[in-house]
């Protein structure tokens, strides 16, 4: 097929760049310009792997919803059949100014007329790995609470990349939000902390920070004017409190938690202690 991917430059959009290669897709990927319906004419398909590099709301209203309506508009122009949007678990208990950016643009997507799939992953290994280096240094892995407060079923950048292409071609994935985990179970804060430690050969020792310390940041923050670093510890605080498992309306529910792949977190604490992976969580400051 014909396929723009938009944001090829992130984590998850370069692993779906080389997934479409290996796939035999003919690729566009055009950089941060403005799309046309020139851009896209003959195209099949656009998956937008496009976000915000920080969350904070300005950013998030202007790449996941703007740039993202701009795609779609130049895409109903140009005829293309279908859109694949990277969202996010998180929208389904939205709090933050970036999941309702995401959430508006998901709306209009639903609304556009094209097939859709709109993918919301779980947890990214990048962003449960941000403790290595204190490990590392000897220091105790930090935890919400007892470590306990969320868990989550995370999928690497492989198997996501895997599960987003496959929607071009699987009627199944067409027209559905689709809440996708990896390889279970499911693993709290402290399991994972368990996990890093053991693959880096150091005693696992934890140190407690009570998440409401989040909350007050951001209240102190925003009354002395730094309404962004304000908004950064409000979604500190959203992840140390919610976990990104599949919400009934009245629980997480690991188990109803789609999974997928078999790229588990284990292994890739145990490449990353050999030396043989590395994180690269660029301009996320938090998520
Ligand atoms: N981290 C997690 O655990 C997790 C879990 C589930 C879902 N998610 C969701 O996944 C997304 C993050 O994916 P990721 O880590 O792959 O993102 P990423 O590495 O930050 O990549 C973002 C992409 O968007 C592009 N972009 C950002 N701002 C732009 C702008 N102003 N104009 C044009 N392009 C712009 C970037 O281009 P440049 O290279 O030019 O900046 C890059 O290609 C977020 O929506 C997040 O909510 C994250």
């Amino acid at each position: 097929m014909k396929v723009t991917l938009l944001g090829s430059s992130g984590t998850i959009g370069r692993a779906v760049l080389r997934e479409l290669r290996r796939a035999g897709h003919v690729i566009s990927t055009p950089d941060r310009h403005t799309l046309t319906a020139l851009d896209l004419a003959g195209e099949d398909a656009v998956i937008s792997c496009l976000a915000s590099r920080t969350g904070t709301p300005k950013d998030a209203w202007f790449v996941d919803h703007d740039l993202n309506a701009g795609a779609l508009k130049a895409a109903q122009s140009a005829g293309v059949s279908t859109f694949i949007l990277l969202s996010a678990i998180c929208v389904q208990k939205p709090r933050l100014a970036f999941q309702h950016a995401k959430l508006a643009f998901e709306e209009k997507l639903t609304q556009s007329g094209l097939s859709y799939s709109i993918i919301r992953p779980t947890a990214y290994f990048k962003s449960i790995s941000g403790q290595a280096d204190r490990l590392r240094e000897g220091k105790p892995f930090l935890t919400f609470g007892n470590g306990t407060l969320t868990a989550c079923k995370p999928i690497s950048d492989e198997d996501l990349a895997t599960y987003i292409v496959s929607a071009l071609s699987d009627p199944a994935m067409q027209n559905k939000i689709l809440p996708i985990g990896g390889p279970g179970p499911a693993l709290t804060a402290r399991e994972q902390g368990e996990l890093l430690a053991e693959a880096l050969g150091v005693t696992f020792r934890t140190r407690s920070v009570p998440p409401g310390f989040l909350k007050v940041i951001a209240t102190v923050l925003s009354a002395v004017g730094l309404r962004e670093k304000a908004a950064l510890a409000r979604i500190g605080h959203y992840y140390a409190t919610e976990s990104m498992l599949l919400w009934d309306g009245m629980k997480y529910d690991a188990d109803a938690t789609p999974e997928f792949g078999s790229d588990t977190l284990q292994a890739h604490y145990q490449a990353l202690a050999r030396g043989e992976v590395v994180d690269d969580r660029e301009g996320h400051a938090v998520f």
